[in-house]
């Protein structure tokens, strides 16, 4: 399926009422999956802190200026960036979250980030498909119940020195 109805970027303050609603149509399992504990509400103070997360950004997927999709990254370390993703289910399926990923990947990589992680219970097939269709590569780890899908990114590239 394409996504060339789906646009992304960043998302900012001004998108927290659209991404509470974008949560608040999202399935049980949808929700569980995101933050690994039964969610039946999403509060928007939550929302706030996943738009713009300590020392992060996020992303976001709209069609027809609906949110359909947002990706939120904040730094674990320096170096190591997590990143938490999540897609309306009627939408899941259709490139949108590795769409997300991929815009992720490549501001971390300019940002200096040399990894990811993806939190994901141990259970959810979606998210190394979702690494992989990103065109990244992914590499499970069990860590504590729940899977890390670590994600190195390539080292950033230096200018081209001046010929002397
Ligand atoms: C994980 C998630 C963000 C992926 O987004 P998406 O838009 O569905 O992903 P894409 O359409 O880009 O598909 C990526 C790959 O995952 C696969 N995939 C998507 N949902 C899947 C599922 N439930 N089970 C197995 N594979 C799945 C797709 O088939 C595709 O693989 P392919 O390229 O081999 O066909 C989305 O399914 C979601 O929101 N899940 C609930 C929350 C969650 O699990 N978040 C991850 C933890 S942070």
């Amino acid at each position: 399926m394409t996504t060339s109805l789906v646009r992304t970027r960043y998302a900012t303050p001004l998108d927290v009422a659209a991404v509470t609603d974008l949560h608040a149509r999202c399935s049980p399992t949808t929700l569980r999956r995101r933050f690994h504990v039964p969610v039946t509400h999403v509060p928007e103070r939550l929302v706030r802190q996943l738009v713009s997360p300590r020392n992060g950004w996020s992303v976001l997927a709209e069609q027809c200026g609906e949110v359909v999709g947002l990706a939120s990254a904040g730094p674990l370390t320096a170096d190591l960036l997590e990143v938490g993703l999540i897609v309306e289910d009627r939408h899941q399926g259709s490139g949108v979250g590795s769409r997300m990923l991929r815009d992720v990947a490549r501001d971390a990589h300019e940002r200096g980030y040399r990894r990811l992680v993806c939190l994901a219970e141990p259970d959810n097939d979606a998210v190394l498909p979702t690494v992989r269709r990103a065109g990244l590569e992914g590499v499970p780890e069990h860590v504590d119940g729940v899977v890390e899908v670590v994600v190195a990114l390539p080292a950033r590239r230096r200018g081209l020195r001046r010929p002397a």
